[in-house]
């Protein structure tokens, strides 16, 4: 029951479910080419000073958080209410089927699923699986057209509210009491730190890096590393049509036949044969 409780607890807190109908404010952010917003944000870094803010106003949704359509201004993870119950659901069948291997995130935003994994974790006890955070904590990377064209004229690159620190999801852990020498954080691209990054099998993996190259290059060093009974979760699946054809691509190139289910409008999961 105290498991149950501490679960969903966790899973709103995570969310900002539990504030829902509350006004959010979110700051201003700097990829705003629009002539009024540039002029807001130089006003807004000279009164911050004083410590005012100008910031947007957000009223959330209850629909909005359970699908993990908005971005929140202040909650740890954007993917929504479906995408943690379905985080739940694998590490269940993980824990059930004793499948070994670490847990990775690749593309942590403030942390929150991964956040979430662990307290899963923590919960049933399971102490020797590490759960590993890649990210640039810097944002996405710019296209690179050439190599992917799938990958044309994405602006993910340009989103400043995407850029996270390290030191800030750190901190996060940790308000949630959640640190411990099992978080290990890769820092940098995918391309530079996936392919020697120490990890020697997953059992889940979990993919939320919105572009194809993020995509290929997680499902490239690290699908070949997840056990039998494994399962992969792709977070973009339905708005990022470049994501979607990285996995289409990879799932071809290998001849990968297990069946794809349906999280929610956006992710999706197949658990390895
Ligand atoms: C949509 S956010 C992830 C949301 C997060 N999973 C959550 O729980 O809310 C995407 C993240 O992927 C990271 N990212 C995307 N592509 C990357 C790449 N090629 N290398 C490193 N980081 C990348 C960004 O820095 C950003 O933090």
């Amino acid at each position: 029951m105290e498991k149950k409780m501490y679960i969903e607890l966790i899973k709103k807190v995570l969310i900002d479910l539990h504030r829902i109908g509350r006004t959010e404010y979110k700051p201003l952010y700097s990829n705003n080419k629009r002539w009024m917003v540039k002029l807001l944000i130089s006003v807004d870094s000279l009164i911050r000073k004083k410590d005012f803010a100008i910031c947007r106003v957000i009223r959330s949704s209850y629909e909005n958080r359970a699908e993990g359509i908005d971005w929140p201004a202040n909650a740890d993870s954007m993917i929504g209410l479906k995408r943690l119950d379905n985080i739940e659901y694998c590490i269940n069948k993980i824990i059930d089927d004793k499948i070994a291997g670490d847990f990775i995130e690749t593309g942590v935003w403030r942390g929150g699923a991964t956040i979430f994994m662990k307290a899963v974790l923590k919960i049933n006890n399971i102490n020797d699986k590490i759960i590993w955070l890649a990210d640039s904590f810097e944002g996405l990377p710019k296209p690179n057209e050439k190599k992917y064209t799938a990958d044309k004229n994405d602006s993910h690159h340009l989103k400043s509210e995407l850029v996270v620190t390290l030191e800030q999801v750190r901190s996060n852990f940790e308000n949630y009491d959640l640190l411990d020498d099992n978080i290990k954080f890769l820092k940098g691209w995918f391309k530079d730190t996936l392919p020697t990054a120490p990890i020697e099998k997953l059992s889940l993996l979990r993919l939320d890096g919105d572009m194809y190259e993020s995509t290929i290059d997680a499902l490239n060093n690290l699908y070949p590393k997840l056990s039998k009974g494994g399962f992969v979760i792709i977070d973009d699946w339905g708005p990022v049509e470049g994501c979607k054809q990285a996995v289409n691509d990879y799932r071809k190139d290998h001849g990968i036949t297990e069946k794809i289910e349906q999280i929610d409008w956006s992710g999706v999961y197949w658990r390895k044969d």
